[in-house]
């Protein structure tokens, strides 16, 4: 992943202007790290078919990155989740003002899709890739997800739903992720299978985020943690022993599906995966 971090600072959204703070909010969190799981899954799959098209690979796995960043800074606003930590740095909105985290969303959201279209790729390739993080980082994906869990704060829901919650607001980019990659190699029938695995391991994901909040520190975490509590997480709703069973029953399904692939996906899929099915425990 070293490649990918070393793209992510040469294409580093900049302007220049009067304004003496704002290019600066706008490198901020990306420079500030995390795990880098979205691109990593996206440059999995193209690594595990086609090598040559890694190059061109990282303008989309950066763009996931993007977006998913900009996720990343509206969420901790106080109007939404109001935290001051994030990737073990002081938030935009607590290191500049509320105004500049808004707006640095919206910048990173945008050239997300900017980077998308100077991708290496055919046009009918580069608007696949878009298209796929629209419709899972949008209105009716990662967006809608962040809506109901903000609406629906102090108002339990039933399992089902938080599941929709959940896939919405986390799983579909994950899975956006992976059939990405399948888009920029070409695999139909591949990226819908993978899709569905996704939409899976987004789900345990987002679940280990839930134990998480609970089990880790907000040093640990890099991220203000026991935040949760008007949330409609796995653990407030089943508790940190049912939200843990629920991991683990889900991390089984995930690991057979992966034992499934075939050997070049299997391969180059399982050393990151494996560090991801067990992260609650
Ligand atoms: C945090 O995502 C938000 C969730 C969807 C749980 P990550 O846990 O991938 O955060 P970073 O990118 O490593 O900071
Ligand atoms: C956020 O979920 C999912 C996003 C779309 C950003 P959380 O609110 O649980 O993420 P953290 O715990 O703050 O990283
Ligand atoms: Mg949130
Ligand atoms: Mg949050
Ligand atoms: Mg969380």
């Amino acid at each position: 992943m070293q490649n990918f971090e070393n793209f992510l600072l040469n294409h580093l959204p900049t302007s220049k202007s009067i304004h003496p703070t704002y290019e600066k909010a706008l490198q901020k969190m990306l420079v500030a790290g995390g795990k880098r799981f979205r691109p990593a899954l996206l440059l999995s799959v193209v690594n595990a078919y086609n090598p040559l098209l890694v190059g061109g690979a990282y303008f989309a796995a950066y763009a996931v990155e993007l977006l998913h960043t900009y996720s990343l800074i509206h969420d901790d606003l106080p109007a939404m989740d109001n935290s001051p930590l994030r990737r073990g740095e002081p938030t935009l909105h607590v290191a500049f003002d509320e105004v500049t985290a808004i707006l640095v969303g919206d910048a990173l959201n945008t050239y997300s899709f900017e980077v998308l279209c100077n991708a290496p790729f055919s046009d009918a390739t580069r608007v696949a890739l878009i298209r796929e993080l629209a419709l899972n980082g949008g209105l009716n994906g990662m967006v809608l997800g962040q809506a109901i869990d903000c609406y629906f704060e102090n108002k339990p829901l039933g399992i089902n739903d938080v599941k929709v919650l959940h896939i919405n607001k986390t799983a579909k980019l994950i899975a956006a992720s992976l059939k990405m990659g399948v888009i920029i190699i070409g695999d139909e029938k591949l990226g819908e299978r993978l899709y569905e695995f996704g939409i899976k391991l987004g789900l345990l994901f987002q679940i280990q985020d839930d134990i998480l909040d609970v089990t880790q520190s907000s040093e640990m975490a890099g991220k203000l943690t026991n935040n949760d509590e008007a949330k409609n997480s796995f653990v407030t709703l089943l508790g940190l022993g049912g939200a843990m069973n629920e991991a683990n029953e889900l991390a089984q399904e995930v690991t057979e599906e992966l034992e499934s692939f075939d050997a070049k996906l299997k391969d180059e899929l399982s050393p990151l995966l494996t560090h991801y099915i067990n992260r609650h425990r």
